[in-house]
């Protein structure tokens, strides 16, 4: 089976949930303590044995590219002020991976952004990183996924459970089980509204591993709920025609966009960071007092 070496990372999406930081502020490029989120899944890719990352932009998102970009002028005082562990910090997250950027001339859904990079990705299985979904795992979620593809040759989505009453902002899978934490997924329904529409509790969250006839697949789908190309109406198509596999990722999901999902990262995160986990722990704990 062909090794998955490329990526596409969506983050060209407009973030209403994060109104009104969105409108300057790429969701993607909000910061966990000190780094942007962008950088925990560049990452993430590149753990999974990534080499090539297209990232898909849109207008007021160019911090994204600069964030990669190697800066001559910090370069310069860092090296004045003997400040090397963060010269080379940036050395090394300027040299991660090749990155790519591309932009979608218009937010026009997570469907169409993925068709974007169909000239990047060619004829190869690729990744999918949703770009406000950041996790931590001790396997990164993205080579959990690529590893399954790899064992069945089949597009994998990484999903999980999902409380019932939540299920309506989601999407529902009807699953087999094959072994532990993989099953075979013929058919798929977005967002369902009643119980009855519901196959199960388990909902894709963030990564996937497509096979490139999702192209074909997405250029057939017409556009769907608010006017945007559902790239899980496209994956419902290949699970309905050659069924595509669902593995329950093991792993913490911050969704970085929304509000909630922002504060727990840094929360989560700075409980865990070495210059500041006794004094944010220390302060933690005295304001609970006060709740
Ligand atoms: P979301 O649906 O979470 O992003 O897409 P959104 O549309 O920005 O969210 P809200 O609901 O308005 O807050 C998941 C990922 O896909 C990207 C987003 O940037 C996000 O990282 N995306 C979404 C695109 O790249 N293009 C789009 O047209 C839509």
């Amino acid at each position: 089976m062909k090794k998955i070496t490329k990526a596409v990372i969506p983050a060209a999406g407009l973030g209403t949930r994060m109104l009104p930081i969105s409108r300057t502020v790429p969701k993607e490029i909000l910061p966990i303590v000190d780094r942007p989120s962008m950088e925990y899944l560049v990452r993430e890719a590149v753990e999974s044995g990534i080499t090539d990352i297209l990232i898909i932009t849109g207008r007021n998102k160019e911090v994204i590219e600069n964030y990669f970009d190697y800066s001559i002028e910090y370069k310069d005082t860092l090296e004045a002020k003997g400040k090397i562990a963060e010269l080379e910090d940036m050395r090394r997250v300027c040299s991660l991976a090749n990155v790519y950027f591309l932009r979608q001339k218009e937010a026009k859904g997570l469907g169409h952004a993925v068709l974007c990079a169909e000239k990047f990705i060619g004829d190869e299985p690729f990744a999918v990183l949703y770009g406000d979904d950041v996790m931590v795992a001790e396997k990164p979620v993205t080579k959990q996924l690529c590893e399954a593809y790899e064992k069945y040759g089949k597009a994998v989505v990484g999903v999980c459970e999902v409380p019932y009453e939540d299920l309506k902002k989601y999407c529902s899978m009807k699953v087999e089980p094959i072994c532990e934490r993989t099953y075979m997924t013929t058919d798929m329904v977005e967002k369902p509204q009643t119980k009855e529409e519901m196959f199960s509790n388990l909902s894709i969250l963030g990564r996937v591993v497509l096979t490139p006839d999702i192209f074909d697949i997405l250029k057939n789908t017409p556009y769907g709920r608010g006017g945007e190309l559902q790239l899980t109406d496209a994956m419902k198509q290949l699970a309905r025609t050659v069924g595509v596999i669902s593995y329950e990722y093991e792993g913490r999901r911050y969704d970085m966009g929304s509000k909630l999902g922002f504060l727990k990262a840094n929360v989560e995160m700075a409980l865990q960071h070495p210059e500041l986990k006794d004094s944010f722990g220390a302060y933690l704990k005295e304001l609970v007092k006060t709740l």
